[in-house]
């Protein structure tokens, strides 16, 4: 079943709250109510490192509440103008719903009623038409001709970037359990692993304190020293590092460390053709599969000369630079930049142009990886997006933190429940 096959309904409430997110910032609770008494709620993620083509999040810049982080303005255009444009209407379709709320903001990114608000209302709608359905979100979410699939998850076991307070450049470190079994099994070699790398920097005097997304966040500078910690850590977990086993995948997240023309990471700067070639050596040194935001943004050039000499070998995902944009996706794509996408609901803001963003990738051979942001609240949705579209792979933070372990968690419990479905990378 797909969303394009439901019955008319009609919204009856649309309601938001101001909640916090686990960084302690204010985000937004939404829930969603239908005639038929259907009704749920959806938790607003928000991004650290942000693409400056995201769609925009709608902060009160108030600084008497929150250092001007409040929500308020986006629960107002919640509760007043969107109730006012949704309730008492009726749609056939999510899409007819998302469709309503772009028409109502009016600007091309979202920035009037504010990505936050539209979100999680397009987020909450989503969950509610699955209600009563007698299907699980992920069913109801597969397009119809797609394969459903579970996916690899890649555990972010090492934070630095804008993620955490030490002086690592590298944003992320993440564990992709690709030659595991099953999911249950990729679950306990991630979690292993992780207890494994915890011991590993406590008898070597690193602190084991965590960043944003539930990683480590020792005071390592240099790439090179992490990446041989994670690989000692799979060792003496008893897993094999590399894709029969657990390979690594990074995201510098470069656009963060990209000044002046030049990237400043780890004590050097370096032009685009040199952090290729580190990239390129670091790929020789160590079981790296995947690398995110390996350049900026902006760096189109650099793209296309990375994508040119490490993609037929490695897996190049586009996020700052994608923003989960499908005219942009389709764009790079056509100019042979990266090899892949990160998806993020909040950053283009409706799920029905992340379905969209995820149909061009699947209909192009281009690969996708549904994500988190690094600041999360309990809800599950991407776990169930990422079976759905059956891109097979989510990145979901460390194996630790309420926040993240949910989406793991939800994963596990779907395979459970349906053990036929496939796992593993498309
Ligand atoms: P963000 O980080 O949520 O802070 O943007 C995640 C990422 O860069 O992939
Ligand atoms: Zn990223």
């Amino acid at each position: 079943m797909s969303s394009a096959q439901c019955a008319p309904f009609e919204v009856t409430d649309v309601h938001a709250v101001e909640i916090l997110d686990s960084r302690s910032r204010p985000t937004l609770s939404v829930s969603v109510t239908f005639a038929d008494g259907s009704t749920a709620r959806a938790g607003v993620p928000s991004g650290a490192s942000t693409g400056s083509g995201e769609a925009v999040e709608l902060r009160d810049h108030d600084s008497a509440r929150y250092g001007g982080l409040g929500v308020l303005t986006a629960v107002t255009n919640i509760n007043g103008e969107i109730l006012a444009a949704l309730g008492g209407r009726s749609f056939d379709t999510l899409a007819d719903v998302d469709a309503a709320l772009i028409a109502l903001d009016g600007t091309a990114n979202k920035s009037r009623l504010g990505a936050n608000a539209i979100v999680g209302v397009s987020i909450a709608t989503a969950r509610a038409l699955a209600t009563g359905t007698g299907v699980e979100l992920w069913q109801h979410l597969t397009p119809a001709g797609v394969a459903a699939r579970l996916p690899i998850p890649h555990f972010n076991v090492v934070n630095g970037g804008a993620h955490a307070p030490n002086d690592l450049d590298f944003q992320e470190f993440m564990l992709a359990p690709i030659g595991a079994p099953s999911l249950p099994e990729a679950i306990r070699a991630g979690a292993e692993t992780y207890a494994a790398l915890k011991r590993l920097l406590h008898d070597k005097g690193y602190a084991t304190g965590l960043g944003d997304e539930g990683g480590f966040a020792p005071d390592i500078t240099r790439p090179e020293d992490v990446l041989a910690l994670i690989v000692e850590a799979i060792t003496s977990a008893g897993y094999t590092p590399g894709r029969d086993g657990i390979a690594i995948a990074l995201d510098p997240a470069a656009s963060e460390f990209y000044r002046d023309g030049a990237y400043h990471a780890a004590g050097q700067t370096l032009s685009s053709t040199e952090m290729i070639t580190w990239y390129e050596h670091l790929a020789v040194d160590f079981p790296i599969w995947s690398i995110e935001d390996g350049l900026a943004e902006n760096d189109e050039n650099g793209w296309i000369e990375l994508t040119q000499r490490l993609g037929a070998r490695i897996q190049l995902v586009g996020d700052d630079n994608f923003v989960t944009n499908p005219a942009i996706i389709t764009d790079a794509i056509a100019k042979n930049i990266a090899t892949a996408a990160l998806i993020k609901v909040n950053q283009i803001g409706t799920v029905t142009e992340t379905l969209d963003a995820l149909r061009i990738c699947r209909d192009n051979g281009y690969a996708a990886m549904v994500s988190h942001r690094s600041g999360e609240t309990e809800d599950t949705f991407i776990a169930d997006l990422a079976v759905a579209s059956g891109c097979g792979q989510l990145k979901t933070g460390a194996p630790a933190r309420g926040e993240r372990i949910a989406k793991y968690n939800r994963l596990l419990e779907i395979a459970d429940r349906h053990p036929a479905l496939p796992f593993g990378l498309r």
